[in-house]
């Protein structure tokens, strides 16, 4: 089991780490199937080689201080894929809550689901709810996990637990939606960057509320080869943007 040591500021300098840390991370992890066609595996594979790639981006995240770090593991569409990929994907599931939950616990880390957990089985649900309730008093990284996750699926489920708590018209906010989402959990629910690996520039239905202001970075390097230096070249991109939230800075 591993211990995710926080880098010394000596090392944060030689990493080029120093400055304007994001407090929360999304991650779109892309390019599996790509990886695994180009060494002629079947794309399971490809989704193995990113759970191990995901491994150490967890544990770099903490390294460096990144307070939570969304990844987007199965989309409200990705039911779509061939059944045989869906199960291999499922199966991969329940061996990574199985296989890391004592590590991330023992490092403080506090698991979340982002997304409704009732299509999935009965198995894979109970690990996932475990993982979720076994580190809910943690007080490190928080790490949230979207799986059967849509962001059009996450505000409609918001719109109408809304009209059915009976919330008055007059009283609803920008405040109340955010507060109905699955990322109420987290301490900052909007992401200050989001990184997509493989090349493609787009959302997929990715936390499209909390991604108002968020910075995007893109790189061409598929997610089993999104190794620790490749995600902190892509941090210090982030770091480099000024962000105006709609404003003028300089008059
Ligand atoms: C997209 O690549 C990736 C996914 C749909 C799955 C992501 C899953 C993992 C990284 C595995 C493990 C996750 C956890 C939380 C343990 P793609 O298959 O669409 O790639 P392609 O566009 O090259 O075909």
């Amino acid at each position: 089991m591993k211990i995710y040591e926080r880098f010394s500021d000596a090392e944060m300098k030689r990493l080029g780490l120093t400055g304007n840390m994001p407090k929360h991370v999304g991650i779109i992890m892309d390019g599996n199937g790509r990886w695994a066609k180009s060494r002629m595996l079947p794309r399971s594979l490809g989704h193995r080689a990113g759970m191990d790639a995901l491994q150490e981006i967890v544990r770099v995240s903490k390294s460096i201080g990144i307070e939570a770090l969304t990844v987007y593991a199965f989309s409200t569409e990705n039911w779509l894929r061939p059944e045989q990929e869906v199960n291999a994907l499922f199966s991969l599931l329940v061996e990574y809550f199985y296989k890391e939950i004592d590590e991330l616990d023992a490092n403080n880390v506090r698991v979340h689901i982002l997304g409704s957990l009732e299509r999935f089985s009965p198995k894979l649900r109970e690990l996932m709810e475990n993982a979720r309730e076994r580190t809910e008093k943690n007080t490190g990284l928080h790490f949230a996990i979207a799986l059967n996750y849509g962001s059009r699926d996450e505000i409609t489920r918001a719109v109408r637990s809304i009209v059915s708590e009976g919330i008055p018209e007059s009283e609803i906010t920008e405040e109340t939606i955010s507060s109905h989402l699955y990322t109420r959990c987290l301490p900052h629910p909007d992401p200050d960057v989001i990184i997509r690996t493989a090349g493609e520039q787009r959302l997929s239905n990715f936390l499209l509320w909390q991604a108002a202001y968020s910075e995007f970075v893109f790189t061409d390097t598929t997610f089993p080869d999104f190794t620790p230096e490749v995600y902190f070249e892509c941090i210090k991109q982030y770091m480099h943007r000024t962000r105006r939230f709609g404003k003028v800075l300089e008059v």
